[in-house]
């Protein structure tokens, strides 16, 4: 029989999401109430735990957060090995580490997505018992069949879209929405599919703008006249996913200072450009179709507000059974959502990794079977 867990620690870390506030009282009711443990918040991210600011969770704190939105403990990108600290960056791995000593903490439960998932296990592999949820509107953290905060983002992109509708279609314009998702299209292709986008562009298909006009020329010659664009922030057109394939592989095979420097001057130029991409491509849709376009960025209002019932439903899951794994003793994983239940993955597993479309989902399939045109 191990030690008796006391005194954990709690931080929400990355872009913040629908579910946050759901999850940490799914962890501090079931900690408290059930195992008779302490709970100690740190505020902002990893940056809470370096500088000892902290709000203690109890009865108190808990109650009425479930359908809160954000998170009450706050939240920063911070990372403990490269945290700008008096305009230095510094890594701070050993202060969190004394820092979680001089607490008495007996684990430290990390709330966040694909980055917080390296930087939790970068503490476990300092010597500390870690244990994270997944969370993110994205939906992209590897080996859980769900992150919290999604369900919620979908929910309002889809009644984005749904409202989108009605004014394209009394204008018989191009109305093209930037949905979020940088790297993976599930926020998009899902709300694309729930709100009948006509055209779904994702990051996982480079597209080619002809189509895309074509498809929209092919639908007004129907008698359809205008028409719904869905494009994620990350989406991009077979010319520039070249390039940033080129220049990826540029820094991937450079041997030294002076060609490593030089292939990132050329990715952050690419980032630069990528963001005008959305104007850029209602513009060259305008062009090509003649049908007047406007665009859309939800942007902030997509990860905004009070999570819905799925999102309260899984954090509140994910966030008890993290507090048994704390009990049986059971760190260095994510409490991964795995059907009705719950798994613990191994940390090492998750870190580094993403989940995007495949090529083959049955959200592609079931996009192409009603006609969506993908943009390839
Ligand atoms: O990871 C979630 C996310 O909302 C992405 O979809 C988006 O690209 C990014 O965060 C925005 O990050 P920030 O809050 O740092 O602007």
């Amino acid at each position: 029989m191990g030690k008796k867990i006391k005194r954990i620690g709690i931080l929400t870390a990355g872009g913040d999401s629908p579910g946050l506030n759901a999850a940490i009282r799914g962890v501090g009711k079931t900690a408290l109430g059930y195992y008779g443990m302490e709970i100690i918040g740190f505020r902002d991210g990893f940056r809470g735990l370096v500088e000892n600011r902290r709000l203690k969770l109890d009865k108190t704190t808990l109650a009425g957060i479930l359908t809160v939105g954000g998170t009450i403990l706050g939240t920063s990108r911070d990372k403990p090995h490269r945290m700008v600290i008096d305009g230095r960056t510094c890594d701070m791995t050993a202060t969190i580490v004394n820092n979680y000593k001089k607490w008495e903490l007996d684990c430290l439960v990390c709330l966040g997505g694909g980055g917080t998932q390296k930087n939790a296990l970068r503490l476990h592999q300092a010597g500390l018992n870690v244990i994270t949820l997944p969370k993110t509107i994205d939906n992209d953290v590897a080996l859980t069949d769900a992150t919290f905060g999604f369900a919620t983002a979908l929910d309002i992109a889809t009644d984005t879209l749904d409202r989108l509708h009605s004014t394209a279609h009394s204008h018989h314009r191009i109305i093209v929405a930037e949905i979020m998702g940088h790297r993976a299209g599930w926020l998009t292709l899902g709300s694309g599919i729930a709100g009948g986008a006509d055209v779904i562009l994702i990051p996982e298909i480079a597209y080619d703008v002809e189509k895309i006009a074509n498809a929209i020329k092919l639908r007004s010659r129907h008698g359809t006249n205008f028409s719904i664009v869905a494009v994620a922030e990350g989406a991009m057109s077979r010319d520039d996913a070249r390039s940033l394939a080129a220049a990826e592989k540029k820094l991937e095979r450079a041997k030294n200072l002076h060609d490593k420097k030089e292939a990132k001057h050329e990715l952050a130029a690419l980032e630069v450009r990528h963001q005008g991409n959305t104007m850029r491509l209602a513009k060259q849709l305008e062009e090509l179709t003649h049908l007047e376009s406007r665009v859309t960025i939800l942007g902030y209002v997509q990860r905004g507000g009070t999570p819905c019932a799925a999102d309260r439903v899984l954090a509140t899951r994910l966030g008890s059974a993290c507090a048994d794994l704390i009990n049986e003793g059971h760190f260095g994983v994510m409490v991964a959502a795995r059907g009705d239940g719950t798994e613990p993955v191994p940390l090492e597993k998750v870190a580094g990794k993403r989940k995007v479309v495949p090529p083959d989902h049955s959200w592609i399939k079931t996009a192409r079977r009603v006609g969506t045109c993908l943009g390839d």
